[in-house]
C-alpha cells in the first residue's frame, strides 16, 4: 500500500522544531511524529498546528506526539533540533558542552527505531553535532547531514537583495564551511544577480559589508530577539526534507562529512550537496578564489578542533 512518508521532528517543543512542523505540515510533506522531552508541549504544538489547517487547507490530523523515542519509529527522516538555543552575545561553539551530550543520547534512539533514516541535523554548534550523530548511529554519510548552509545562504541572499536593491529571487549565491560566525564562507566569486556576476554591481566595501552582516547574521538575530532564530531555520530545513522525500534532487549547501571533496577528509563542514530520497546524493565540488580557499580551509581546522571536544562526549 502507498505511504506517506515519516518525517520525525525531536525537539518538536522548541521553536526551530515547532517551525520545521509548520512548514512541513503546510506542505503536507509526510506524516508528522513530534517528539520532545517535554511531551505535553510536543502534543500541544501538534494540536495548534493542527488547529490552522482549516484556514490553510492542509491535512495533519495523522501526527502522533509525545516524550516517547518510539514515536520516531520506522521514520523516513528524522530532524534533530534538540538542544539549547544561543543567548545574546554566547557563540554557537560556547553550546557544545550542553548539547553534545543531549544530541549523543537522542541519537542511539535514532539508530534504534529509524535505522533506515536519513537524518538532519539542526543542533549547534553544528558541524560538531552532525559528527556526533553519525559516530552515533553509524549511518552512512549520505543520511547525515546538517542544516546550516541553506540559513547562512539564505542570510546571505537576503543581504546581497537589500545592497543591490534588486528582487532576492534573482539572487543565486552560497554560503559554504564552518556554520560559525568566525569562519563561515560567503562565497562572492560565484554570487550573480540576474545572472550578472556580483562583484560587477556592488564596490569592493559594500561586498564586505555584506559579508559582515551575513557572518553575524544569527548572533544579530539572538541579540534582538533574546534567543536565536527559528523562522528562517525552520523554513530552511524543511526546504531540506522536501527536497529529500519528494526526490527534488535540489543542490543546497549541508554539512556532510568530506571523504576527499575540496581535498578535505573525515571533517564535517558545509559544501553543495544534491538531496533526493538516497538523502546526500552527491557532493559537487568546483573552484574557489584564493581567498575563499584560504576561508575554507580555517573552516575545516575549526571545525576538527570543535569535533576533537565532541569526541569527549561519545
Ligand atoms: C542561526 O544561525 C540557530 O544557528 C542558527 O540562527
Amino acid at each position: 500500500m502507498l505511504k506517506r512518508p515519516k518525517i520525525a521532528i525531536v525537539g518538536a517543543g522548541g521553536a526551530v522544531g515547532a517551525a520545521v512542523a509548520q512548514w512541513a505540515a503546510v506542505k503536507e510533506l509526510g506524516e508528522l511524529a513530534l517528539i520532545d522531552l517535554k511531551g505535553n508541549v510536543a502534543k500541544g504544538r501538534g494540536l495548534d498546528l493542527t488547529q490552522c489547517s482549516p484556514f490553510e487547507s492542509f491535512n495533519n490530523a495523522g501526527f502522533t506526539a509525545g516524550e516517547d523515542p518510539a514515536l520516531m519509529k520506522g521514520a523516513d527522516v528524522v530532524v534533530m533540533t534538540a538542544g539549547v538555543p544561543r543567548k545574546p552575545g554566547q557563540s554557537r561553539e560556547e553550546l557544545i558542552n550542553i548539547n553534545a551530550g543531549i544530541v549523543r543520547d537522542i541519537c542511539k534512539n535514532v539508530k534504534e527505531q529509524a535505522p533506515n533514516a536519513v537524518l538532519i541535523v539542526v543542533s549547534n554548534p553544528l558541524d560538531a553535532m552532525v559528527y556526533v550523530a553519525k559516530q552515533v548511529t553509524g549511518f552512512p554519510r549520505e543520511r547525515v547531514i546538517g542544516s546550516a548552509g541553506i540559513l547562512d545562504s539564505s542570510r546571505f541572499r537576503t543581504n546581497i537583495a537589500l545592497a543591490v536593491g534588486a528582487s532576492v529571487e534573482d539572487v543565486s549565491a552560497i554560503v559554504l564551511g564552518a556554520h560559525t560566525d568566525k569562519d563561515m564562507v560567503p562565497v562572492i566569486s560565484t554570487a550573480t544577480v540576474g545572472g550578472v556576476p556580483l562583484t560587477k554591481l556592488l564596490s569592493a566595501e559594500k561586498l564586505a559589508e555584506v559579508i559582515d552582516a551575513t557572518k553575524k547574521g544569527g548572533a544579530t538575530l539572538t541579540g534582538l530577539i533574546g534567543t536565536s532564530a527559528w523562522l528562517a531555520p525552520g523554513a530552511g530545513t524543511s526546504l531540506m526534507v522536501e527536497s529529500i522525500v519528494r526526490d527534488q534532487k535540489r543542490l543546497l549547501p549541508c554539512s556532510i562529512e568530506l571523504q576527499g571533496e575540496f581535498g578535505v577528509k573525515d571533517c564535517f563542514v558545509g559544501v553543495p550537496v544534491r538531496l533526493g530520497l538516497g538523502g546526500a546524493e552527491h557532493v559537487y565540488e568546483f573552484e574557489l578564489s584564493a581567498s575563499e580557499k584560504a576561508a575554507f580551509e580555517s573552516s575545516v581546522k575549526a571545525n576538527q578542533e570543535l569535533m576533537g571536544i565532541a569526541k569527549g562526549f561519545l
